[in-house]
Protein backbone atom coordinates (compact mmCIF):
# COMPACT_ATOMS: atom_id res chain seq x y z
CA UNK A 1 0.00 0.00 0.00
CA UNK A 2 1.40 3.19 -1.11
CA UNK A 3 -0.04 5.80 0.80
CA UNK A 4 1.84 9.77 0.40
CA UNK A 5 -0.02 11.23 3.77
CA UNK A 6 1.48 8.48 5.63
CA UNK A 7 3.50 11.09 8.29
CA UNK A 8 6.14 7.42 8.84
CA UNK A 9 6.64 7.78 5.43
CA UNK A 10 6.88 11.38 4.61
CA UNK A 11 9.67 11.24 7.22
CA UNK A 12 11.65 8.00 5.87
CA UNK A 13 10.40 7.18 2.59
CA UNK A 14 13.57 5.40 1.19
CA UNK A 15 13.32 1.66 2.62
CA UNK A 16 10.05 1.54 0.29
CA UNK A 17 10.77 3.52 -2.40
CA UNK A 18 13.27 0.64 -3.07
CA UNK A 19 10.70 -2.11 -2.95
CA UNK A 20 8.67 -0.01 -4.88
CA UNK A 21 11.49 0.32 -7.33
CA UNK A 22 12.65 -3.62 -7.07
CA UNK A 23 9.32 -4.87 -6.87
CA UNK A 24 6.38 -2.65 -8.17
CA UNK A 25 7.94 -0.42 -10.48
CA UNK A 26 4.36 0.11 -12.16
CA UNK A 27 2.02 0.15 -9.09
CA UNK A 28 -1.75 0.55 -8.69
CA UNK A 29 -2.91 1.98 -5.38
CA UNK A 30 -5.92 2.81 -3.73
CA UNK A 31 -5.87 6.41 -2.15
CA UNK A 32 -7.08 6.85 1.20
CA UNK A 33 -10.12 9.54 0.72
CA UNK A 34 -13.20 8.17 -0.30
CA UNK A 35 -13.89 10.19 -3.59
CA UNK A 36 -10.08 9.94 -5.15
CA UNK A 37 -9.37 7.69 -7.89
CA UNK A 38 -7.31 4.87 -8.29
CA UNK A 39 -3.91 5.61 -9.48
CA UNK A 40 -0.25 4.64 -10.92
CA UNK A 41 2.81 4.91 -9.11
CA UNK A 42 6.31 5.18 -11.16
CA UNK A 43 9.26 4.92 -9.35
CA UNK A 44 12.71 3.78 -11.43
CA UNK A 45 14.58 6.56 -12.36
CA UNK A 46 13.95 6.17 -16.66
CA UNK A 47 10.48 5.46 -16.06
CA UNK A 48 9.86 8.41 -14.43
CA UNK A 49 12.41 10.76 -16.38
CA UNK A 50 10.55 9.03 -19.64
CA UNK A 51 7.15 10.41 -18.24
CA UNK A 52 8.52 13.98 -17.64
CA UNK A 53 9.89 14.24 -21.06
CA UNK A 54 6.80 12.62 -22.86
CA UNK A 55 3.94 15.41 -23.08
CA UNK A 56 1.99 13.82 -25.95
CA UNK A 57 1.23 11.00 -23.50
CA UNK A 58 1.69 12.14 -20.20
CA UNK A 59 -0.52 15.15 -19.67
CA UNK A 60 -0.28 17.88 -16.88
CA UNK A 61 -3.87 18.87 -16.44
CA UNK A 62 -4.99 17.93 -13.62
CA UNK A 63 -8.10 18.04 -11.50
CA UNK A 64 -9.84 15.97 -8.55
CA UNK A 65 -13.55 14.77 -9.80
CA UNK A 66 -15.57 18.17 -11.35
CA UNK A 67 -13.10 20.73 -9.07
CA UNK A 68 -9.77 21.83 -8.39
CA UNK A 69 -8.91 22.56 -11.91
CA UNK A 70 -6.80 25.22 -11.34
CA UNK A 71 -5.62 28.06 -13.71
CA UNK A 72 -2.06 27.73 -13.49
CA UNK A 73 0.97 26.60 -16.00
CA UNK A 74 2.07 23.71 -13.72
CA UNK A 75 -1.38 22.90 -14.13
CA UNK A 76 -1.67 23.27 -18.10
CA UNK A 77 -0.74 21.47 -21.38
CA UNK A 78 0.05 23.49 -24.77
CA UNK A 79 -0.71 25.87 -25.95
CA UNK A 80 -1.77 27.66 -22.70
CA UNK A 81 0.97 25.82 -20.92
CA UNK A 82 3.61 27.38 -23.48
CA UNK A 83 1.88 30.79 -23.46
CA UNK A 84 2.40 31.17 -19.41
CA UNK A 85 6.00 29.42 -19.67
CA UNK A 86 6.98 31.90 -21.84
CA UNK A 87 6.42 34.78 -19.82
CA UNK A 88 7.41 33.39 -16.59
CA UNK A 89 10.89 32.35 -18.36
CA UNK A 90 11.08 36.28 -18.86
CA UNK A 91 9.98 36.77 -15.46
CA UNK A 92 12.53 34.50 -13.41
CA UNK A 93 14.86 34.13 -16.38
CA UNK A 94 19.17 35.01 -15.94
CA UNK A 95 18.59 38.58 -17.74
CA UNK A 96 16.37 39.27 -14.47
CA UNK A 97 18.50 37.49 -11.97
CA UNK A 98 21.91 39.18 -12.64
CA UNK A 99 21.00 42.31 -11.98
CA UNK A 100 19.07 41.08 -9.20
CA UNK A 101 22.40 39.55 -7.25
CA UNK A 102 23.47 42.48 -5.33
CA UNK A 103 20.14 43.46 -3.81
CA UNK A 104 19.64 39.63 -3.35
CA UNK A 105 22.96 39.00 -1.53
CA UNK A 106 22.13 42.14 0.57
CA UNK A 107 19.26 40.29 2.03
CA UNK A 108 21.16 37.56 2.51
CA UNK A 109 23.71 39.11 4.48
CA UNK A 110 21.26 41.52 6.74
CA UNK A 111 19.54 37.79 7.73
CA UNK A 112 23.00 36.45 8.81
CA UNK A 113 23.89 39.33 10.28
CA UNK A 114 20.65 38.88 12.40
CA UNK A 115 21.08 35.37 12.97
CA UNK A 116 24.35 35.87 14.35
CA UNK A 117 23.02 38.69 17.44
CA UNK A 118 20.66 36.39 18.75
CA UNK A 119 21.99 33.60 21.34
CA UNK A 120 19.44 30.99 20.02
CA UNK A 121 17.11 30.89 16.91
CA UNK A 122 15.02 28.95 15.15
CA UNK A 123 16.49 28.51 11.94
CA UNK A 124 13.44 28.14 9.59
CA UNK A 125 11.29 30.86 10.94
CA UNK A 126 14.22 33.33 11.37
CA UNK A 127 16.02 32.50 7.95
CA UNK A 128 15.09 29.22 5.90
CA UNK A 129 11.18 30.88 5.33
CA UNK A 130 12.35 34.59 5.41
CA UNK A 131 15.23 34.42 2.63
CA UNK A 132 12.90 32.96 -0.15
CA UNK A 133 9.63 35.04 0.95
CA UNK A 134 11.72 38.47 1.29
CA UNK A 135 13.44 37.42 -1.95
CA UNK A 136 10.93 36.16 -4.49
CA UNK A 137 7.95 38.33 -2.54
CA UNK A 138 10.49 41.27 -3.53
CA UNK A 139 10.47 40.65 -6.86
CA UNK A 140 6.59 40.18 -7.18
CA UNK A 141 5.88 43.00 -5.49
CA UNK A 142 3.98 41.53 -2.06
CA UNK A 143 4.66 43.44 1.17
CA UNK A 144 6.23 41.62 3.82
CA UNK A 145 4.12 42.75 6.70
CA UNK A 146 1.85 39.34 6.87
CA UNK A 147 4.89 36.73 6.27
CA UNK A 148 3.57 34.73 8.59
CA UNK A 149 0.06 34.13 7.10
CA UNK A 150 2.02 34.10 3.70
CA UNK A 151 4.55 31.21 4.83
CA UNK A 152 1.06 29.27 6.05
CA UNK A 153 -1.08 30.07 2.78
CA UNK A 154 2.14 29.30 0.54
CA UNK A 155 1.92 25.70 2.81
CA UNK A 156 -1.49 25.29 1.80
CA UNK A 157 -1.12 25.75 -1.53
CA UNK A 158 1.24 22.76 -1.61
CA UNK A 159 -1.39 21.34 0.32
CA UNK A 160 -3.83 21.51 -1.99
CA UNK A 161 -1.44 19.93 -4.70
CA UNK A 162 -1.41 16.87 -2.37
CA UNK A 163 -5.39 17.07 -2.02
CA UNK A 164 -5.61 16.50 -5.87
CA UNK A 165 -3.34 13.82 -6.28
CA UNK A 166 -5.61 11.70 -4.05
CA UNK A 167 -4.88 12.58 0.08
CA UNK A 168 -7.68 12.95 2.22
CA UNK A 169 -8.93 16.48 3.02
CA UNK A 170 -9.42 15.99 6.83
CA UNK A 171 -5.71 15.49 6.81
CA UNK A 172 -4.96 19.38 6.50
CA UNK A 173 -7.54 20.61 7.82
CA UNK A 174 -8.19 24.74 6.94
CA UNK A 175 -5.98 24.23 3.62
CA UNK A 176 -8.81 25.58 1.61
CA UNK A 177 -9.52 28.50 3.19
CA UNK A 178 -6.03 29.40 3.55
CA UNK A 179 -5.30 28.65 -0.13
CA UNK A 180 -7.94 31.63 -0.42
CA UNK A 181 -6.64 33.94 1.16
CA UNK A 182 -3.33 33.57 -1.01
CA UNK A 183 -5.52 34.08 -3.75
CA UNK A 184 -7.23 36.84 -2.66
CA UNK A 185 -4.24 38.57 -1.12
CA UNK A 186 -2.79 38.30 -4.76
CA UNK A 187 -5.97 39.21 -6.33
CA UNK A 188 -6.07 42.43 -4.39
CA UNK A 189 -2.15 43.37 -5.67
CA UNK A 190 -2.71 42.59 -9.09
CA UNK A 191 -6.14 44.52 -8.81
CA UNK A 192 -4.62 47.92 -7.18
CA UNK A 193 -1.90 47.77 -10.00
CA UNK A 194 -5.07 48.08 -13.22
CA UNK A 195 -4.07 51.64 -14.79
CA UNK A 196 -1.51 52.49 -12.63
CA UNK A 197 2.10 53.49 -13.49
CA UNK A 198 4.67 50.62 -13.91
CA UNK A 199 6.02 49.47 -10.19
CA UNK A 200 9.00 47.62 -11.12
CA UNK A 201 7.78 44.33 -9.75
CA UNK A 202 6.50 41.18 -11.96
CA UNK A 203 2.80 41.59 -11.09
CA UNK A 204 2.56 45.29 -12.52
CA UNK A 205 4.45 43.09 -15.35
CA UNK A 206 1.84 40.83 -15.51
CA UNK A 207 -0.82 42.98 -15.27
CA UNK A 208 0.30 45.20 -18.59
CA UNK A 209 0.21 41.73 -19.77
CA UNK A 210 -3.44 41.32 -19.27
CA UNK A 211 -4.10 45.01 -20.65
CA UNK A 212 -2.57 44.08 -24.07
CA UNK A 213 -4.92 40.72 -23.86
CA UNK A 214 -1.98 38.02 -23.53
CA UNK A 215 -2.98 36.28 -20.14
CA UNK A 216 -6.61 36.52 -18.40
CA UNK A 217 -7.14 37.61 -14.61
CA UNK A 218 -6.83 34.47 -13.19
CA UNK A 219 -4.40 33.53 -15.09
CA UNK A 220 -2.63 36.82 -13.27
CA UNK A 221 -3.20 36.42 -10.14
CA UNK A 222 -2.50 31.91 -10.62
CA UNK A 223 0.65 33.12 -11.71
CA UNK A 224 1.37 35.03 -9.21
CA UNK A 225 0.26 32.99 -6.48
CA UNK A 226 2.41 29.86 -8.25
CA UNK A 227 5.52 31.60 -8.01
CA UNK A 228 5.37 32.05 -4.25
CA UNK A 229 3.87 28.51 -3.66
CA UNK A 230 6.32 27.06 -5.93
CA UNK A 231 9.50 29.35 -4.59
CA UNK A 232 8.79 28.60 -0.97
CA UNK A 233 8.66 25.73 0.40
CA UNK A 234 11.44 24.15 -2.16
CA UNK A 235 14.10 26.78 -1.72
CA UNK A 236 13.52 26.59 1.99
CA UNK A 237 14.06 22.76 2.81
CA UNK A 238 16.94 23.51 0.32
CA UNK A 239 18.55 25.49 2.73
CA UNK A 240 17.07 24.13 6.25
CA UNK A 241 18.35 20.64 4.84
CA UNK A 242 21.32 22.03 3.87
CA UNK A 243 22.51 23.80 6.80
CA UNK A 244 21.81 20.57 9.07
CA UNK A 245 23.88 18.56 6.77
CA UNK A 246 26.76 20.90 7.64
CA UNK A 247 26.66 21.15 10.99
CA UNK A 248 26.36 17.82 11.34
CA UNK A 249 29.45 16.81 8.84
CA UNK A 250 32.41 18.47 10.19
CA UNK A 251 34.75 17.46 7.05
CA UNK A 252 31.84 18.39 4.74
CA UNK A 253 31.57 21.79 6.23
CA UNK A 254 35.61 22.15 6.38
CA UNK A 255 35.68 21.05 2.84
CA UNK A 256 33.42 23.47 1.75
CA UNK A 257 34.53 26.57 3.70
CA UNK A 258 37.60 25.96 2.16
CA UNK A 259 36.60 25.62 -1.03
CA UNK A 260 33.32 27.50 -1.76
CA UNK A 261 33.57 26.91 -5.62
CA UNK A 262 32.04 23.36 -4.59
CA UNK A 263 28.54 24.95 -3.33
CA UNK A 264 26.97 24.26 -6.72
CA UNK A 265 27.57 20.78 -6.36
CA UNK A 266 26.63 20.35 -2.80
CA UNK A 267 22.92 21.97 -3.59
CA UNK A 268 22.90 19.49 -6.28
CA UNK A 269 23.72 16.13 -4.38
CA UNK A 270 21.23 17.58 -1.55
CA UNK A 271 18.69 17.88 -3.71
CA UNK A 272 19.07 14.67 -4.84
CA UNK A 273 18.88 12.83 -1.59
CA UNK A 274 16.48 15.01 -0.39
CA UNK A 275 14.38 16.35 -3.21
CA UNK A 276 11.49 18.93 -1.93
CA UNK A 277 9.08 17.45 -4.42
CA UNK A 278 8.83 14.02 -3.83
CA UNK A 279 6.30 13.37 -6.61
CA UNK A 280 4.24 15.29 -9.34
CA UNK A 281 1.21 14.36 -10.98
CA UNK A 282 0.38 13.12 -14.37
CA UNK A 283 -2.49 12.09 -16.48
CA UNK A 284 -1.93 9.77 -19.87
CA UNK A 285 -3.73 10.67 -22.47
CA UNK A 286 -3.36 7.16 -23.95
CA UNK A 287 -3.09 3.32 -23.23
CA UNK A 288 0.97 3.61 -22.01
CA UNK A 289 2.20 -0.29 -22.05
CA UNK A 290 5.11 -0.07 -19.19
CA UNK A 291 6.92 -3.25 -17.97
CA UNK A 292 4.14 -5.22 -18.34
CA UNK A 293 1.52 -3.22 -17.52
CA UNK A 294 -0.97 -1.32 -19.30
CA UNK A 295 -2.09 2.12 -17.80
CA UNK A 296 -5.38 2.58 -19.34
CA UNK A 297 -5.78 5.99 -21.01
CA UNK A 298 -7.09 8.53 -18.65
CA UNK A 299 -5.21 6.67 -15.82
CA UNK A 300 -3.88 9.21 -13.31
CA UNK A 301 -0.07 8.84 -12.42
CA UNK A 302 2.19 10.11 -9.25
CA UNK A 303 5.81 9.89 -10.60
CA UNK A 304 8.05 9.64 -7.63
CA UNK A 305 10.71 12.09 -8.12
CA UNK A 306 12.18 11.33 -5.13
CA UNK A 307 12.50 7.82 -5.75
CA UNK A 308 13.68 8.29 -9.07
CA UNK A 309 16.73 10.01 -7.45
CA UNK A 310 17.81 7.42 -5.27
CA UNK A 311 17.84 5.02 -8.16
CA UNK A 312 20.81 2.68 -7.92
CA UNK A 313 20.54 2.08 -11.99
CA UNK A 314 21.25 5.38 -12.08
CA UNK A 315 23.02 6.46 -9.31
CA UNK A 316 25.41 3.87 -7.49
CA UNK A 317 25.64 3.94 -3.81
CA UNK A 318 21.89 6.28 -4.17
CA UNK A 319 21.81 6.21 -0.59
CA UNK A 320 24.81 7.80 -0.15
CA UNK A 321 25.81 11.65 -0.23
CA UNK A 322 29.15 12.00 -1.98
CA UNK A 323 30.00 15.51 -2.98
CA UNK A 324 32.44 14.42 -5.80
CA UNK A 325 29.13 12.39 -7.49
CA UNK A 326 29.95 12.73 -11.09
CA UNK A 327 26.40 12.77 -12.57
CA UNK A 328 24.59 14.15 -9.29
CA UNK A 329 23.51 17.27 -11.90
CA UNK A 330 21.21 14.68 -13.49
CA UNK A 331 18.54 14.39 -10.67
CA UNK A 332 14.99 15.21 -11.59
CA UNK A 333 14.55 17.25 -8.14
CA UNK A 334 13.74 20.16 -10.51
CA UNK A 335 12.03 17.99 -12.87
CA UNK A 336 12.98 17.05 -16.53
CA UNK A 337 10.64 18.26 -19.77
CA UNK A 338 8.14 20.99 -20.94
CA UNK A 339 7.60 21.67 -16.87
CA UNK A 340 11.04 21.77 -15.41
CA UNK A 341 11.67 24.10 -12.80
CA UNK A 342 11.60 27.72 -14.31
CA UNK A 343 12.69 28.94 -10.96
CA UNK A 344 15.78 26.88 -10.76
CA UNK A 345 18.50 29.44 -11.39
CA UNK A 346 16.67 31.14 -8.85
CA UNK A 347 16.57 28.77 -6.11
CA UNK A 348 20.48 28.18 -6.92
CA UNK A 349 21.09 31.53 -6.69
CA UNK A 350 19.18 32.46 -3.14
CA UNK A 351 20.44 29.43 -1.96
CA UNK A 352 23.57 29.03 -2.96
CA UNK A 353 24.76 33.32 -2.24
CA UNK A 354 23.39 31.87 1.73
CA UNK A 355 25.18 28.73 2.02
CA UNK A 356 28.37 30.53 1.37
CA UNK A 357 27.58 33.85 3.29
CA UNK A 358 26.92 31.04 6.37
CA UNK A 359 30.50 29.08 5.77
CA UNK A 360 32.35 31.22 7.79
CA UNK A 361 30.08 31.25 10.70
CA UNK A 362 29.59 27.48 10.91
CA UNK A 363 32.09 27.11 14.02
CA UNK A 364 29.43 29.43 16.25
CA UNK A 365 26.72 28.07 15.34
CA UNK A 366 25.21 24.36 16.60
CA UNK A 367 21.73 22.27 16.79
CA UNK A 368 19.75 23.13 19.87
CA UNK A 369 19.84 20.15 21.39
CA UNK A 370 16.65 21.47 23.27
CA UNK A 371 14.69 22.03 20.22
CA UNK A 372 16.03 19.52 17.67
CA UNK A 373 15.23 19.30 13.74
CA UNK A 374 11.76 18.11 13.02
CA UNK A 375 11.04 17.12 9.46
CA UNK A 376 7.24 18.37 7.93
CA UNK A 377 4.97 15.16 8.34
CA UNK A 378 1.76 16.73 6.88
CA UNK A 379 1.54 16.66 3.28
CA UNK A 380 3.10 18.89 0.94
CA UNK A 381 6.94 19.72 0.58
CA UNK A 382 9.18 17.08 2.11
CA UNK A 383 12.06 19.37 4.37
CA UNK A 384 12.80 20.57 7.84
CA UNK A 385 10.19 22.37 9.58
CA UNK A 386 11.60 23.13 12.89
CA UNK A 387 15.05 23.69 13.53
CA UNK A 388 17.18 25.55 16.89
CA UNK A 389 20.41 26.64 16.61
CA UNK A 390 23.00 28.02 19.21
CA UNK A 391 24.80 30.96 18.24
CA UNK A 392 27.79 31.32 20.43
CA UNK A 393 29.13 34.22 21.26
CA UNK A 394 32.68 33.42 22.62
CA UNK A 395 35.12 35.62 21.99
CA UNK A 396 38.37 33.65 20.86
CA UNK A 397 41.34 33.56 22.73
CA UNK A 398 43.96 35.68 21.76
CA UNK A 399 47.26 33.78 20.55
CA UNK A 400 50.34 34.41 22.39
C1 LIG B 1 15.09 24.21 -4.64
C2 LIG B 1 14.16 24.90 -5.22
C3 LIG B 1 13.09 24.35 -6.14
C4 LIG B 1 12.74 23.04 -6.44
C5 LIG B 1 13.34 21.76 -5.89
C6 LIG B 1 11.64 23.10 -7.41
C7 LIG B 1 11.01 21.98 -7.96
C8 LIG B 1 10.12 22.04 -9.03
C9 LIG B 1 9.62 20.89 -9.77
C10 LIG B 1 9.94 19.43 -9.46
C11 LIG B 1 8.81 21.35 -10.77
C12 LIG B 1 8.11 20.52 -11.86
C13 LIG B 1 6.66 20.20 -11.58
C14 LIG B 1 6.06 19.28 -12.64
O1 LIG B 1 6.74 18.81 -13.55
O2 LIG B 1 4.85 18.99 -12.53
C15 LIG B 1 8.75 22.80 -10.63
C16 LIG B 1 8.00 23.63 -11.41
C17 LIG B 1 7.85 24.97 -11.18
N1 LIG B 1 8.60 25.75 -10.29
FE1 LIG B 1 10.06 25.10 -9.08
N2 LIG B 1 11.36 24.42 -7.65
C18 LIG B 1 12.22 25.21 -6.92
C19 LIG B 1 12.27 26.59 -6.89
C20 LIG B 1 11.40 27.42 -7.55
C21 LIG B 1 11.38 28.87 -7.47
C22 LIG B 1 12.36 29.71 -6.62
C23 LIG B 1 10.33 29.29 -8.23
C24 LIG B 1 9.83 30.68 -8.50
C25 LIG B 1 9.93 31.70 -7.75
C26 LIG B 1 9.72 28.12 -8.84
C27 LIG B 1 8.63 28.14 -9.69
C28 LIG B 1 8.15 27.04 -10.38
C29 LIG B 1 7.06 27.12 -11.35
C30 LIG B 1 6.28 28.37 -11.76
C31 LIG B 1 6.86 25.82 -11.85
C32 LIG B 1 5.86 25.36 -12.92
C33 LIG B 1 6.59 25.22 -14.24
C34 LIG B 1 5.77 24.69 -15.38
O3 LIG B 1 4.70 24.12 -15.16
O4 LIG B 1 6.23 24.82 -16.53
N3 LIG B 1 10.39 27.00 -8.40
N4 LIG B 1 9.59 23.18 -9.58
Amino acid sequence: MYDPADPALRVNPWPFYQRLRDEAPVLLTTPTAADAEDFYVLSRYDDVAMALRDKKRFSSHIRRGDFLDLPIMVNRDAPDHTRLRRITNRALGPRVLGPLTEWVQQVVDGLVGELLGMPQVEFVEQFTTALPLRVVGGMLGVPLERKAEIQRWSEAALELAAVVGGTDPDLVPGFFEDFMALVDFIDVLATERVGCPHRGDILSDLVSREAAGEVSHDEVVGLGWNYIAAGQDTTMNLIGGGMHMLLTDPLLAERLTAEPENTDDFMEEYLRLHSPTQFVLRRVNEDVELHGVVMPAGSFVHLLVGSANRDPRMFPDPDVFDLDRPNSGEHLAFGAGAHFCPGTALGRLIAGLAFRALYPHLSRLSLDPERPPRLRTRPGAYGIEHMGLLVSHDTPALAH
